[in-house]
């Protein structure tokens, strides 16, 4: 992969993201990764991928509990210690007297919906700041005009909350939910004509992930959109685990929609998502919470949800910063790094099997999935907590409204501050699961939590 190194002048910009905040870097370590940062401007992603001095420094940016390794950063991650301390101040400042300060703040959201646009892509009256991809789908799923009979096409393996979102709309309001199964790993050719060979004249809707939360399968989402602007079909993309975790600009997705949670791959603190939505689509969408006729074209009708924690959402300022001093870049080939190091060690064993796309060009970068032949991944989930005290997530399909797939899987994904003696460890794990065996579980003494739901 040939991924652009961070220039000089984009490293200078992204420095005046940081010195916005400079006088909190000295007490938080970020004037350390400002340094490290400096000191791999010249070098490409692949090469800062495996310089443990400089992500030593990023690992240095969180306050962690090392007892235990985190290989579920998908679901959701700490947030870097610059970032919990903004959240602190902000706190601070709201509380001295809320009835002035929260109002102060909020007017300053502007800075933070403008770095955001300029940092992914977009213009920023084309963002809305919301609570996470959940709220940020259900605008768009729910604020769409659809008659009974209207179709959506949607896919099996789409997240469970918003597969029941448009279970309920089926169950109000009467439309039809065409729900594609695909195996994985596949191609973007074989999931474009998918959704081509589903559509019908009552098609008003695609929804589907930018990457899946299960094997992280990669879907062709420009082809997507523009198939179904060809065919005056409305695009909602799940962005959930791709913004901030790999490069690319919303503006080239062509999609109407796109939702994402900041507190995932961007590292800022819960109660932080984005929804973006193409300016001319703007007024497709009816807001959850009601806002006046005369924001029918402004993306902040979709902010409108009453009084909220303002300082959660001032402080995305700071993780915003601490993407880029690490680069957009740079994180991907360091994530893609970690993932081929334990799927390279593995690979030699052939009960072990992985269900994501780790061909190049890189289609898989912190999230994949895989299993060992003749392991429920429950039972080898249940091992790797009890014996090595590693978190990582099962995949076992559900039922309808839930996804539905008939593999299993265990999905790993490493953050930023993942130790390389952490990914060893899993390695190491593995292996003994492979030679040894694991402990097994009835299916009776299971919850029932374990089947077909899964923490992600
Ligand atoms: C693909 C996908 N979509 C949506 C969501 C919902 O995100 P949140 O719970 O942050 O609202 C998740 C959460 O894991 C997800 O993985």
């Amino acid at each position: 992969m040939k991924l652009k190194t961070l220039s000089r002048r984009e490293f200078l910009r992204s420095g005046t993201a940081l010195g916005v905040t400079a006088y909190a870097t000295k007490a938080s370590g970020f004037d350390r990764i400002t340094a490290a940062s400096r000191s791999v401007m010249d070098r490409s992603p692949e090469e800062v991928a495996n310089d443990e001095f400089f992500w030593r420094e990023i690992q240095l940016g969180f306050k962690l509990d090392r007892t235990l390794i985190n290989l579920n950063n998908g679901f959701t991650c700490p947030t870097p210690r610059v970032v919990l301390e903004a959240v602190w101040r902000y706190m601070d400042i709201i509380n001295m007297l809320p009835v002035h300060y929260q109002r102060r703040v909020q007017e300053n959201i502007q800075t933070i919906r403008r770095r955001m646009a300029a940092q992914f892509g977009c213009e920023p009256e084309e963002l809305a700041l919301t609570r996470g991809a959940s709220e940020s789908l259900q605008i768009a799923q729910n604020g769409i005009d659809l008659e009974p009979g209207d179709e959506v096409i949607t896919t099996e393996q789409d997240y469970p909350r918003m597969l029941t979102t448009w279970d309920q709309r089926r169950r109000r309001d009467g439309i039809k939910v065409t729900r594609l199964q695909f195996p994985v790993p596949t191609t973007g050719d074989d999931l474009y004509q998918r959704f081509e060979n589903a559509i019908t004249p009552r098609t008003k809707v695609f929804h589907f992930c930018h990457i899946t939360n299960l094997t992280a399968q990669l879907f062709p989402v420009q082809r997507l959109a523009r198939l179904a602007r060809s065919k005056g079909i409305l695009t909602i993309v799940d962005g959930a685990h791709a913004l901030g975790h790999f490069p690319f600009k919303l503006r080239d997705l062509e999609c109407d929609a796109y939702g994402v949670s900041l507190h995932k791959w961007l590292l800022a603190p819960i109660g932080n998502g984005c929804l973006y939505v193409r300016k001319e689509s703007i007024p497709k969408f009816w807001p959850l919470q009601a806002a006046p006729a005369l924001q029918n074209n402004d993306v902040r009708k979709f902010e409108a949800i009453g009084t909220h924690p303002w300082a959660i959402r001032a402080a995305l300022g700071e993780a915003l910063a601490f993407h880029q001093a690490i680069g957009a870049e740079n994180k991907a080939a360091r994530m893609r790094y970690l993932t081929m190091r334990y799927v390279n060690a593995l690979k030699k064993y052939p009960e072990f099997k992985v269900l994501s796309n780790i061909s190049e060009p890189p289609q898989t970068w912190g999230v994949c999935a895989s299993y060992i032949e003749g392991i429920d991944v429950r039972d080898l989930a249940r091992f790797l907590m009890d014996k090595y005290r590693i978190i990582v997530v099962p995949l076992v399909g559900g039922v309808p409204p839930n996804s539905v797939f008939d593999y299993q899987a265990l999905r790993v994904s490493p953050n930023v501050y993942t130790t390389l003696e952490e990914i060893d460890t899993f390695i190491m794990a593995m292996e003994d699961a492979i030679k040894n065996g694991v402990p097994t579980s009835s299916p009776f003494s299971r919850s029932s939590a374990d089947d077909g739901a899964y923490l992600v």
